[in-house]
């Protein structure tokens, strides 16, 4: 773990400070000058902390019901809990890596930040937003009881927590067995053989690839998205297979912030307009062994490191500070732009990060955001984020300082813009109007199955 840079950093700032302050005060004031700065650096740490730490104010205490103001309904099917909770017994073994017992609690929002009172901060792991999504829907205003009136149908499989479960099955027949068995129940019920499936959805806490085994010695990988009863399907996952997934919708990872009501929102959207930032960038990750896509990041690391405009976290070894969300979003506070280079696939959580920092992007595949979350996102990709190419790449600083501070602000508001619908509200959320990512995907599906009805009348 490499943290010293970190500290360097924000020396290096402190020292910018001190050299902007010389004609105020005199040499020989030189402990009172550093007892000063001392100060500032630790309000400045206080005032961070308090940002992300303090607790929101409730302006509505009466929780008022969700009323469904959309024209659609949504019937959830009550799968067999083999398919679902049933998995979740078993949690201590559903990722080969980690204990997912901690992630999967609270509907999967995981263990709470702050340990009294309620919160709206959790730790909640990348790969868990199948579970949110499934607590989100159940608890939809415009979900229907009554499969004759419904306009799309979601099949809550927890294919992502099965798939990591079983990475090392050898037994290429037993490593599908759920996803197969699965796909077997649900075109057996009469509502998909009214539409092959057209009408159904599947949502999925893993990257595509997971799902899509290209040979028998592809790591872990089953094959429930080549499945052809799946392909009639939409797919929504935290990473579409950009070439071959027509029928893969991009949803967003989950991040940390699963606010109660629109008023908590608000208040953290104003907090991120204001808060200060000092740091032009800032590179959250560590270096990748041996994966062509990721080779950007080496290059990230060594400008980042030998740059002083620039604050890295640098995760290596599993180093515990990356994996800290204060930390993180912390350091992407404090930054006016945010590199996301890919890494084991194409996306990355820490996109999701920073935003949620209210941290412009700045990504080196289109895949990293572009290909992905269509539902999500403007059109107009320079409105909210920074593309650079290996053209480009080579001089990041310079690239970004070549921005006006104009439209780094008109940039990060339309960022700051985009955090409710790319957030997962709390599943239990009251008071909470504003479109979060399950409204925009409940939406876009009940679009795109009323375009299909219309196309086969
Ligand atoms: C709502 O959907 C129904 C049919 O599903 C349609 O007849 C109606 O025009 C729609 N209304 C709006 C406002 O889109
Ligand atoms: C939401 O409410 C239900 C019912 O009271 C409860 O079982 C569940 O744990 C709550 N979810 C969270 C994340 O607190
Ligand atoms: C793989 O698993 C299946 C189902 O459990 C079993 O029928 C088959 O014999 C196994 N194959 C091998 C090579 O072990
Ligand atoms: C997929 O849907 C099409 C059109 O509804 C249908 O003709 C086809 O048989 C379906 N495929 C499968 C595997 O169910
Ligand atoms: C980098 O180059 C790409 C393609 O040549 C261009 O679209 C992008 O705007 C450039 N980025 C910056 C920051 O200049």
């Amino acid at each position: 773990m490499t943290y010293t840079k970190l500290r360097q950093v924000k020396i290096d700032l402190w020292l910018e400070k001190k050299d902007k302050e010389k004609e105020k005060y005199p040499k020989n004031k030189e402990t009172i000058k550093l007892i000063i700065l001392t100060l500032l650096l630790f309000c400045s740490v206080c005032s961070l902390f308090l940002i992300l730490h303090f607790p929101f104010p409730t302006e509505f205490t009466a929780s008022l019901p969700r009323t469904c103001h959309h024209n659609f309904t949504v019937y959830v099917y009550d799968l067999p809990n083999e398919f679902n909770i049933g998995l979740l017994q078993n949690c201590r073994h559903l990722n080969i890596y980690t204990n997912m017992c901690p992630h999967v609690s609270n509907n999967g929002l995981g263990q709470p930040l702050h340990r009294s009172g309620r919160t709206s901060w959790f730790a909640t792991h990348q790969f868990i937003a199948e579970m949110i999504f499934h607590a989100r829907v159940e608890n939809h205003p415009c979900r229907t009881r009554n499969p004759h009136n419904a306009d799309i149908f979601y099949v809550p499989f927890y294919g992502g927590l099965y798939a990591s479960s079983v990475f090392r099955e050898q037994n290429l027949t037993k490593r599908d067995e759920l996803a197969v068995r699965l796909v077997d129940y649900i075109s057996d019920q009469r509502w998909w053989r009214r539409s092959n499936g057209r009408d159904h959805f599947l949502a999925i806490g893993r990257t595509a690839w997971d799902f899509m085994r290209s040979s028998d010695t592809d790591f872990g990988a089953n094959i429930l998205m080549q499945m052809p009863r799946v392909m009639n399907m939409s797919v929504l996952t935290v990473e579409r297979q950009p070439w071959k997934g027509d029928n893969h919708f991009g949803i967003p990872y989950p991040s940390y912030f699963h606010p109660y009501t629109s008023a908590e929102m608000v208040t953290w959207q104003n907090k991120v307009r204001r808060v200060e930032r000092p740091n032009l960038f800032s590179f959250v990750g560590g270096p990748r062994k041996g994966l062509e896509k990721a080779a950007i990041r080496d290059e990230l690391i060594r400008q980042c490191a030998g740059s002083s405009h620039c604050e890295l976290l640098k995760c290596e070894n599993g180093g515990s500070r990356c994996h800290d969300p204060m930390t993180v979003l912390g350091v992407m506070a404090r930054s006016r732009f945010c590199l996301q280079a890919p890494g084991d696939s194409f996306t990355r959580r820490s996109t999701f990060d920073a935003i949620l920092a209210g941290c412009i992007p700045v990504f080196f595949s289109p895949h990293t955001m572009y290909t992905q979350y269509l539902w999500y996102l403007p059109d107009d990709k320079r409105s909210y984020s920074v593309f650079m190419d290996e053209k480009n790449s080579t001089q990041i600083e310079q690239e970004l300082l070549r921005i006006s501070e104009s439209e780094v602000v008109q940039m990060r508001d339309t960022v700051i813009d985009l955090i409710p619908r790319l957030t997962y509200a709390h599943p239990n959320a009251t008071n909470y109007d504003l479109p979060d990512a399950v409204d925009v995907a409940l939406e876009a599906l009940a679009k795109q199955a009323r375009a299909k009805v219309m196309v086969s009348l």
